[in-house]
C-alpha cells in the first residue's frame, strides 16, 4: 500500500469516497484510515455503504473530547499505522482535527501530505477549523484547490505555486455520482412534505450551538418563521442535542410549531431534503457549497466563511448579525423569485481523476 487516505468527521467520508474510487480505477494501492472522531452510527459506519467506501483498513476509536485531545491522541495513533506501513504520501482533506492530526504525524515521520480542500480561509482564528486549515496548508507536499480565492489565500502566505493545483471541489464528485439515488430517495414522502415548502435547517457549529443565550435567540428565531406556516427539517447534530439538553432547551425546540426535529440523515436523504427545499439555514461548510451547486437559496448562521465563491456567484447569504436577523432573511428569500447562481469552476464531478493524475505524477 502506497498512500494512506484520512478521514474522521461526517464530511471527511464525501471527500474522501471520490478519491479512493479512483485510486481503485487506477489500481494504486491505499490504506483507509478513520480515527473515530465521529463514531455514532449516523454520523460515520452509515455512510461507508451509501458511499460505496469500503470499510476502514483501520479505526483509531479516537471519540469526543478537547480539540487538543482529538489531535494529540490521533497523531499517537497515527504514528504507529505509519510506522508499519510507511506510507509514500499521506492524503488528508478538510478542516476537521483529523486533518492536521494526519498532516502533522506525516510531517513529522517525513511523509508528503496531500491535503485536499487547501487554501479555504475564514480570517477567524477563534474556529478550530481555521488554524488546522492555515497548519496543514503549511505542512503539505500537493495543495488541491477547490477555487480561485484559495489559490491567492495560499500564494498570500507564501508557499509556492508549484505545489498548488486547482482541481475543483470534490464534494460536487460525490453530490454527482450520488444524484441519480438523491432524486428517487423517498425521504420527502416519510416526512410527509412536499418540495419547496419547508426550510432544511443545521446548526452545530460551537458558535451557535454552545452558548445557551445564543441557542435561545435562535429559538425565538426559529419559532417566528414557524409561526408564519413555514414548514422546517431540521436534523439535530450530537453536539447540538447535547447542548439542548444540557440547558434545558430541547422541549422548547420540540414545541417550535412546524418544527420536525430528526435524527441525523444519512447523505443522501439530506441532499434529497436539501435539493428539494425552499431554502436552507445552515452553519455548515459543505452546504453552503452545495446548496450553491444546486441552486437553493442558502442562509449561514455565521459571521464570516471560508467559502466567499458561495457568496459571490452562488446562492449564499452571511446572516452576520447572529439569530436576530433571521425572520427578515427568511421573507426576503420567500419574496424573491427565481434563486440566481453560478456553479463555480471546476465543481463538475471530475475532481477526484484531477486530484489522482497529480498524485501519479508525484509518486513516479
Ligand atoms: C467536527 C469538526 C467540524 C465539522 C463537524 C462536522 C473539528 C474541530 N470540528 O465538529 O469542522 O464541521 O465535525 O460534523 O474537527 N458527538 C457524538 N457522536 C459522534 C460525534 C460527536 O455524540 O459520532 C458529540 C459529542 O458530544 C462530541 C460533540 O458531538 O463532543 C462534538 O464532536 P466533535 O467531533 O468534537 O466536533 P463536531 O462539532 O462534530
Amino acid at each position: 500500500m502506497s498512500l494512506a487516505l484520512i478521514m474522521g468527521t461526517r464530511p471527511n467520508f464525501m471527500k474522501v469516497a471520490p478519491v479512493a474510487r479512483e485510486l481503485d480505477k487506477n489500481d494504486i494501492g491505499y490504506e483507509l484510515i478513520h480515527t473515530g472522531q465521529h463514531y455514532d452510527l449516523n454520523m460515520s459506519q452509515a455512510f461507508f455503504a451509501s458511499l460505496d467506501l469500503g470499510k476502514p483498513h483501520h479505526d483509531l476509536g479516537i471519540g469526543s473530547g478537547s480539540d487538543n485531545y482529538q489531535t494529540a491522541k490521533t497523531m499517537l495513533e497515527l504514528e504507529k499505522i505509519f510506522s508499519e506501513s510507511r506510507p509514500e504520501l499521506v492524503v488528508v482533506v478538510g478542516d476537521a482535527n483529523s486533518t492536521l492530526s494526519g498532516a502533522l504525524c506525516a510531517a513529522r515521520m517525513g511523509v508528503p501530505v496531500a491535503h485536499i480542500e487547501a487554501g479555504l480561509r475564514s480570517f477567524d482564528r477563534s474556529m478550530p477549523e481555521e488554524t488546522n486549515r492555515i497548519l496543514t496548508d503549511a505542512l503539505s507536499a500537493l495543495l488541491f484547490t477547490s477555487c480561485e480565492d484559495a489559490n491567492h489565500n495560499l500564494m498570500r502566505e507564501g508557499i509556492d505555486g508549484d505545489k498548488i493545483f486547482f482541481v475543483g471541489n470534490v464534494m460536487i464528485d460525490t453530490l454527482l455520482y450520488l444524484m441519480p439515488e438523491i432524486v428517487n430517495s423517498t425521504i420527502l414522502d416519510e416526512l410527509g412534505l412536499e418540495g419547496k415548502e419547508y426550510m432544511y435547517v443545521t446548526l452545530h457549529r460551537p458558535s451557535n450551538v454552545d452558548a445557551r443565550e445564543r441557542l435561545v435567540e435562535i429559538a425565538a428565531a426559529l419559532e417566528s418563521v414557524g409561526g408564519t406556516g413555514l414548514k422546517m427539517v431540521f436534523p439535530v447534530h450530537p453536539r447540538t442535542r447535547q447542548r439542548l439538553e444540557d440547558f434545558g432547551l430541547w422541549a422548547r425546540f420540540e414545541k417550535v410549531k412546524n418544527l420536525m426535529l430528526l435524527e441525523p440523515l444519512g447523505y443522501v436523504e439530506s441532499m434529497a431534503a436539501t435539493r428539494s427545499a425552499r431554502l436552507v439555514l445552515t452553519d455548515s461548510g459543505g452546504l453552503q457549497e452545495e446548496t450553491t451547486y444546486l441552486g437553493v437559496p442558502c442562509l449561514t448562521l455565521r459571521p464570516n466563511t471560508e467559502r466567499p465563491v458561495t457568496i459571490r456567484i452562488g446562492t449564499n447569504v452571511l446572516l452576520d448579525r447572529g439569530p436576530s436577523v433571521i425572520t427578515a432573511a427568511v421573507d426576503a428569500v420567500l419574496e424573491s423569485g427565481e434563486t440566481q447562481g453560478e456553479i463555480p469552476d471546476l465543481w463538475d464531478g471530475n475532481t477526484a481523476g484531477r486530484i489522482v493524475e497529480v498524485v501519479m505524477d508525484h509518486l513516479d
